[in-house]
């Protein structure tokens, strides 16, 4: 059977997996090997050098290629590996047109690593696709963008946003790593780049740091040639541990969107909640486009403390099970404070201008009993009450 003709989890657990072919392991190995032994200089099996190729990131790549429907997947180092091998497939002088809701380090790559070298990223505090008509211009080479974005959840049309690109002369690249691919395949809507933070959803667990890239062949191969000739490339056992969490990806998404449905519910009638970000809400401006081009709304839910920072700051240290930590995605809560901890390279005017202020606290919604996240959450709202 066709791998694109089966369901995702077959896809998950089979894809790039096939037994070892020495040894017969029914489980990808974990191939710690720098180097490859040739039987005559040039004569090998397929891998030299393990910068370049390994069969455990082989695996992965093959695998991710699969979940996000693209002729092609690449693993990375990490999630800004990934976006900096992209990046630095334009030129200086081009254009990046970008949602200004994005994640900070995103942000920080663009002003302050590829704007000294040239690339110009204008960004629209409107995420319709009318703001992104106002900040495409003739030099725009690649749109950027992330959806549900992070931290303000914000829905964005990718394949609205993909025809304009093209129209544009330009690519769409979009940063999955809030959905996965699970809940949402950004190339089977006109995308032509996607983008992961692996270290979140896909890895699962918060026991690894990594990054993909995924899309069309032609696209890929000089991202390829990149990722060796630049080396931002994961070891065989953080590939290891991402092909692993990937095999659960669809199980994990299912809960952690029915615990995060269940707690926007319960919070937008919370007495201490001033505002409730989470795509699932009806009253979210981006419900019905995210109930078009997701499966399911997310496990990420942003929430406005009506004690401002200092009731926000007190909330996050009276939580039992959510960690006050960053990152997201991982079986276990998190919360955070995107002002101070994700967002913090963001200058202070900027991020308020955004919608980002002191009271605004992240939660990743883990996949225990929602009953017991749920009197945690309300515990910890009760005592800065
Ligand atoms: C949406 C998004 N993209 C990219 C990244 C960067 O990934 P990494 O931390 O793996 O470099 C993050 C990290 O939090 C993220 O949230």
């Amino acid at each position: 059977m066709n791998p694109i003709d089966q369901g995702f989890s077959t896809r998950a657990i089979h894809v790039g997996q096939d037994a070892d072919p020495t040894t017969g392991a029914t489980v990808v190995p974990i191939y710690a090997t720098s180097t490859y032994t040739q039987a005559a200089p040039g004569q090998h099996k397929g891998y030299e050098y393990s910068r370049t190729g390994n069969p455990t990131r082989a695996a992965l790549e093959t695998c991710l290629a699969a979940l996000e429907c693209g002729e092609r997947g690449l693993a990375f180092a990490s999630g800004l590996a990934a976006t900096n091998a992209v990046l630095a497939q334009l030129k200086p002088g081009d254009e990046v047109a970008a949602a200004a809701d994005l994640y900070g380090g995103t942000f920080r790559i663009l002003e302050r690593v590829f704007k000294p070298w040239g690339l110009v990223a204008r960004y629209t505090d409107d995420p319709s696709p009318d703001g992104f008509r106002k900040i495409v211009t003739p030099k725009t080479k690649m749109v950027w963008i992330e959806t549900p974005t992070n931290p303000l959840l914000q829905i964005v049309d990718i394949a609205t946003i993909a025809e304009l690109a093209h129209k544009a002369g330009a690519v769409l690249a979009v940063d999955n790593t809030f959905a996965s691919p699970y809940l949402q395949q950004p190339i089977k809507l006109g995308a032509d780049l996607v983008v992961h933070s692996t270290t979140k959803y896909l890895g699962g667990h918060s026991d690894v740091v990594g990054g993909a890239v995924i899309g069309r062949k032609d696209l890929m191969t000089p991202i390829a040639f990149y990722q060796n000739a630049a080396g931002g490339v994961p070891g065989p056992f953080d590939s290891w541990l991402v092909l692993r969490g990937i095999k659960t990806l669809a199980v994990r998404m299912d809960r952690h969107c029915a615990n995060a449905s269940k707690l926007a519910d319960w919070l937008a009638k919370h007495p201490g909640i001033s505002r409730v970000y989470f795509p699932g809400l009806p009253s979210h401006p981006g419900h019905d486009l995210a109930k078009k081009q997701m499966r399911d709304f997310g496990g990420m839910i942003s929430v406005s403390i009506k004690g401002g920072k200092e009731g926000a700051l007190k909330f996050m240290t009276r939580t039992k099970l959510f960690s006050l930590a960053e990152s997201l995605g991982g079986v276990e809560s998190l919360v955070c404070h995107p002002s101070t901890m994700t967002h913090a390279s963001i200058p202070a005017d900027l991020r308020l201008a955004r919608g980002i202020d002191d009271g605004l606290v992240r939660l990743s919604v883990g996949i225990e009993d929602v009953d017991d996240l749920q009197a945690d959450l309300d515990s910890a709202l009760h005592q800065i009450m």
